[in-house]
Order: structure tokens, then sequence, then C-alpha cells
């Protein structure tokens, strides 16, 4: 499973033990979208950059980590196909792959420890969607999309 991953500055140091922490666990090739350090950086500019290698079927999942977790949240649900869950505990992070078959995990590295973040990873990177019920709600949310969709993503 290709995994695209991007933090700010806020989430730079979590991100780099979450990509060691997946490379451990075997089975995960990680791209990695930055930032590369501390220095301050608008986290829609690194949203983006997650939200289109998943929506374009480059990466199969993403993660995204700013200092809530919000911001990144936000940003990348305004790209059509994300479904970007912000997950500050193991039970929202397997109801996110459960119900709304969340292709995008996003994280607050201010409000969560290094160990829950990775328990988090670890718990939505190996839950399955259930589909039947939920397929149908998620097909709604994919209508929505198209009703308001004006532009195409960008090649
Ligand atoms: C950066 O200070 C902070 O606003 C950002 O990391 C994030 O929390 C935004 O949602």
């Amino acid at each position: 499973m290709r995994i695209a991953i991007a933090s700010d500055h806020a989430g730079y140091l979590l991100k780099e033990k979450i990509k060691e922490y997946i490379l451990s666990l075997g089975g995960y090739e990680i791209e990695d979208f930055g930032t590369m350090s501390q220095e301050p950086v608008d986290y829609p500019d690194y949203a983006l950059k997650v939200a289109e290698a998943v929506a374009r079927g480059e990466s199969h999942r993403g993660i995204l980590i700013c200092g809530t977790g919000i911001g990144m949240c936000i940003t990348a649900n305004k790209v059509p196909g994300i479904r970007c869950a912000l997950c500050h505990d193991v039970r929202m992070a397997r109801y996110s792959r459960e119900h709304n078959d969340a292709n995008i995990l996003a994280l607050g590295a201010r409000l969560i420890e290094a160990e829950e973040a990775k328990e988090i990873v670890r718990v939505w990177l190996t839950t399955d969607f259930q589909g039947g019920r939920h397929e149908r709600r998620l097909k709604k949310i994919a209508e929505i999309e198209d009703v308001y969709a004006k532009v195409p993503l960008r090649s």
C-alpha cells in the first residue's frame, strides 16, 4: 500500500516518527510531500499535495499532520473524491474506515502523544470499509460533490 504523507511545521516532528513507524510495520511504501523542517509553512499547500495524490490514485491513502489536524482536514476535503477524517483516538480511526471509507487521516500533533498517534495510524491502515448501508451514504456524498464540481482535478 502506497501512502502519501505531509505535515506543516507544527506536525513535522510527528510526521517523521509516523513515517518511521509505518515503515517498521512492513508492506507500506511512503511518499513524503514535506514539509522537511519546523520552519513555518502554510498547511493548505501540503494538504493539497497529498489530497491530489490520493484523488488521482497515485497513492492508496494519505496522512496529514498539523497542530490540530483541523486545517489539513478542511483543506483535503475540498478535493473531489477525498474523505479526510480527523481522528484523535483509535475508535474514531476505526469508524472512519468502517463507516466512511476515509482515504486520508488527519492528526493533530499538538493534541496527541506520538504513541497514541502510532496506534491510531496502525488501526486506520489495517481496518477495512464495511460497505453495505455505508456505501449508499458515500454515494450521496459523491453526488453532492458532483453538484458543486466546477473544475476537474488539475493534471
Ligand atoms: C499552525 O500554527 C497551526 O495553525 C496549524 O498547524 C494547524 O493547527 C491548523 O489547523
